[in-house]
């Protein structure tokens, strides 16, 4: 399967982790992606630039820092399926969430409820709980949490529909982590979406486990908003470029509360300093700091690869290695006995990761797998997340973890 894989070479684009002086198996990029070799290069090029040009480098350097957020702009509209105006690499993915939220969560008498997944990532739940406090709301009463059906570890879309249909007059916002951080659930953003909007919802998603992992059209499901981080699949660095999506039919809704700051001013006026705030149509409209050239140089690294791959190439072999794990892992004799793989078994409701709910022994079976090379994922109380990652992970990857993880159980 190395062999005939047509992203093979891409693995020798990135730096993979040694343990013990071995090349690891690396199987978390679903929380922090490797660093393509390309990244130094575009890092000391802005840093070359600085050293050059001073202020002037705003103007001078080879990608002129004063437009700097354009330019990563075609290849996140690609990967998330949107038009290049309604996409804007920015902040850090909580901060994000914030400032979406401002604008798309406006809480009624009536209308002020919050739908979201049971076991949200604790930043999200944080934040909505936040903003709910803001709107002097008592989370208790405006947050819904969906939980699976007993015995099951996901949910199931018709009873996220179910659950919109049935709460129709109450809900203002609907949201979910596109792909589960726990249990890899990629959740069916189409009919979610279109449940909430028949409700008279906003639908917004937390992309963080999704982009650069799975299929997106954000523009054609009609999504209202979204937002994510670049330092997993994205490959942009420990803390790297954030980003959010705007539907185009929200480009102009000028009416809509938002927090400012200049960048999202009209550009044109950006340095004229006048009172009152204009913003921008589009993404762009929200932004609020000038643009951090350096981890945004990182991120444009990785962006490079994922053009000359494409998601469809990406999701392909993503497809096979999974699968392929899934397959190995079911191989082990007894296994049911020792794990029960929580991730969805049909592709089209997963991404690459697989959760494996550790039924004896988790910790102690995590801590020999890294002790014999592999870099994977322990989540408090008894998940272990593996993340073949097709960008530079291999079939051979799969099947030297499947034996180390075979042996780790004896
Ligand atoms: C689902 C999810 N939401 C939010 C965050 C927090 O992101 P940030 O630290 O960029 O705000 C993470 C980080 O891993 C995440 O996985």
């Amino acid at each position: 399967m190395d062999r005939i894989d047509p992203l093979r070479t891409n693995r020798s684009q990135f730096l993979i982790p040694k343990v013990n002086g071995k090349t690891s198996i690396y199987f978390t990029g679903n929380s922090l992606g490797l660093q393509p070799k390309s990244t130094k290069q575009f890092v000391n090029e802005e840093l070359n630039d600085w050293a050059k040009w001073g202020v002037e480098g705003h103007f001078h350097s080879k990608r002129p820092w004063l437009y700097y957020h354009k330019f990563s702009k075609k290849a996140l509209a690609k990967i998330t399926g949107a038009k290049p105006s309604e996409v804007v690499a920015m902040n850090q993915l909580t901060v994000n969430l914030h400032l979406m939220m401002i604008s798309f969560y406006r809480p009624t008498s009536t209308r002020f409820k919050i739908l979201i997944e049971a076991g949200a990532f604790g930043s999200d739940q944080y934040a909505f709980e936040s903003q709910v406090k803001f709107h002097g709301l008592n989370p208790a009463d405006a947050i819904i949490e969906l939980s699976p059906r007993a015995g099951d570890h996901t949910l199931r879309t018709e009873d996220i529909v179910k659950s919109i249909e049935d709460k129709k007059d109450d809900i203002a916002l609907v949201i979910f982590g596109a792909v589960q951080y726990y249990s890899g659930q990629f959740f069916d953003i189409a009919k979610i979406t279109e449940a909430a909007h028949k409700a008279g919802a906003v639908a917004g998603f937390d992309l963080a486990h999704a982009i650069g992992n799975v299929p997106l059209q954000l523009h054609k499901h009609n999504v209202d908003f979204a937002v994510w981080c670049g330092y997993k699949y994205l490959n942009s660095g420990p803390g790297g470029m954030s980003g959010v999506f705007v539907h185009e039919r929200h480009a102009q809704r000028f009416d809509l509360p938002r927090f400012a700051g200049w960048w999202g001013h009209q550009e044109k006026e950006r340095f004229q300093m006048k009172k009152g705030f204009k913003p921008m149509t589009g993404a762009d409209g929200w932004q609020l700091s000038n643009f951090p050239i350096l981890t945004g140089a990182a991120q444009l690294a990785s962006l490079e690869i994922f053009d000359a791959v494409g998601m469809i190439a990406l999701r392909k072999k993503s497809i096979l290695l999974t699968d392929y794990l899934e397959f190995l892992l079911k191989e082990i004799p007894d296994f049911e006995n020792q794990f029960h793989i929580i991730t969805p078994s049909q592709s089209r409701e997963r991404g690459c990761q697989l959760s494996l709910l550790m039924k004896k022994n988790g910790k102690k079976v995590f801590d020999r797998i890294t002790q014999t090379g592999v870099i994977a994922d322990w989540r408090e109380p008894d998940v272990i997340r593996v993340a073949p990652v097709p960008l530079y992970n291999s079939f051979e990857d799969v099947f030297q973890f499947a034996e180390i993880f075979k042996n780790a159980l004896r």
